[in-house]
């Protein structure tokens, strides 16, 4: 059985962007006591019925992780290090913001067994930050990634393109800029409308304007190409890493590997008596910590996957990664063999147009299928 990835969500933001729709909430006080207690009685909960599988990873997610006292994130690494042996090689990630606050946070975390940080820039363009209504400067965000680079070996950030008005040669400059900045890995995603956010209301009255699908087609192929020419290869959808550096907790979700989601709104995907469960956590953070303080875990209801139900989330998750979905994984893992979970006419056709290849035993999206996944999987899919 492959490792167990740990997933931790933290609710809290210090402001709600308006593109995001992200389980994240806004407090006066942030309650960390009630909530790091919460947190530690799901996990040994959750510890108690997996059992001492060995650990891989541990992502802290938010929200803003950033803004838990680092003493908060090393008695969750120290419980999770305790109940699961963890692997020599583990990989331990926090998100964080890149406000002046948090960077100088930066070596309590690591301190406190945090390995890898993934800072969320967003841009490094002034207007766009103001656009996206981000509370920290393009200068705040180069000295948070110049401080993260001396505390961590290993770090990741976060860009959104594809925004009103970006043309391929102002993207390809920002992107220059901060592969220059020396990250191992980059998530580039971008921009989506999420329904119920404040750019969702913006959009519909016509104030916020998308660029049309050819530039975005573009803009991902310069994406490509910039990020390749400094030795950052696309491994999935939007992200991009050194050979090596690429992020084993999210391999371990788009492979489909087991994992455990503890905190707010938190999914996971684990096997217990060989059955594949559906885990998710009650989303309102109040209401989450109520369920774990009565019942020592947060979930409402939990849901076996039947084999269709777990072909189509590899599928869904595993034509995301370059290297595809391995013929030999999908049938040990859905008990189904990889063709039986596909509509035949479909799989012709889209193997006849260049959007899907068979590599050896691995079904890839090829460059062209991977730009239109959400359009060919529902075709697809049986
Ligand atoms: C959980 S959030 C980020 C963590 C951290 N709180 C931050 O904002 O820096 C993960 C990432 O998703 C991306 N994201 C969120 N909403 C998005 C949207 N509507 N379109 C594109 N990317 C989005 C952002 O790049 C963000 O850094
Ligand atoms: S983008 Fe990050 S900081 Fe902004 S609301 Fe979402 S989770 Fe919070």
């Amino acid at each position: 059985m492959d490792p167990l990835a740990l997933y931790i969500h933290w609710p809290f933001c210090l402001a709600k962007c308006p593109y995001c729709d992200f389980n994240s909430h806004v407090r006066e006080r942030i309650p960390e006591a009630r909530f790091r207690a919460a947190l530690l009685s799901e996990l040994g909960w959750e510890a108690a019925r997996l059992g001492p599988r060995p650990l891989g990873s541990i992502f802290f997610g938010g929200g803003t992780p950033s803004l838990m006292a680092p003493e908060t994130v090393f008695r969750l690494i120290e419980a999770a290090t305790g109940y699961f042996p963890p692997l020599p090689e583990i990989e331990i990630t926090l998100e964080a913001n890149p406000t002046s606050v948090e960077a100088g946070k930066l070596a309590a975390f690591r301190e406190a067994g945090v390995s890898r940080l993934s800072l969320g820039v967003q841009s490094l363009d002034e207007r766009a930050l103001g656009f996206l209504g981000r509370r920290h400067s393009a200068m705040e965000a180069r000295a948070a990634l110049a401080a993260a680079r001396r505390e961590f070996s290993r770090v990741s950030f976060d860009l959104i393109y594809a925004r009103p008005g970006q043309t391929v040669a102002s993207w390809r400059e920002e992107i220059a800029e901060a592969l220059a900045l020396g990250p191992d890995h980059l998530s580039l995603y971008q921009l989506t409308i999420e329904p119920g956010t404040p750019f969702a209301a913006r959009h519909a009255r016509g104030e916020i304007v998308l660029p049309a699908a050819e530039t975005g087609e573009a803009l991902y192929e310069a994406t490509e190409a910039e990020a390749a020419r400094r030795g950052l290869l696309s491994y999935e959808i939007s992200n991009y890493a050194r050979p090596g550096a690429e992020s084993r907790h999210n391999l371990a979700y788009w492979r489909y590997a087991d994992y455990a989601g503890i905190g707010p709104g938190a999914h996971g995907r684990i096997t217990l008596g060989g059955r594949l469960i559906a885990t998710r956590r009650r989303r309102a953070p109040e209401a989450w910590a109520e369920r774990v303080e009565a019942a020592g875990f947060g979930s409402d209801e939990e849901e076996p996957l039947s084999p269709a139900a777990r072909g189509r989330e590899m599928l869904l998750m595993g034509l995301r990664l370059a290297e595809g979905v391995d013929g030999a994984r999908f049938a040990a893992r859905v008990g189904l063999p990889l063709a039986e979970a596909l509509e035949p006419a479909a799989l012709e056709d889209m193997l006849g147009e260049g959007y899907l290849a068979w590599r050896g035993e691995s079904l890839i999206a090829t460059k062209a299928g991977r730009l239109r996944l959400d359009a060919l999987l529902p075709r697809l899919l049986r």
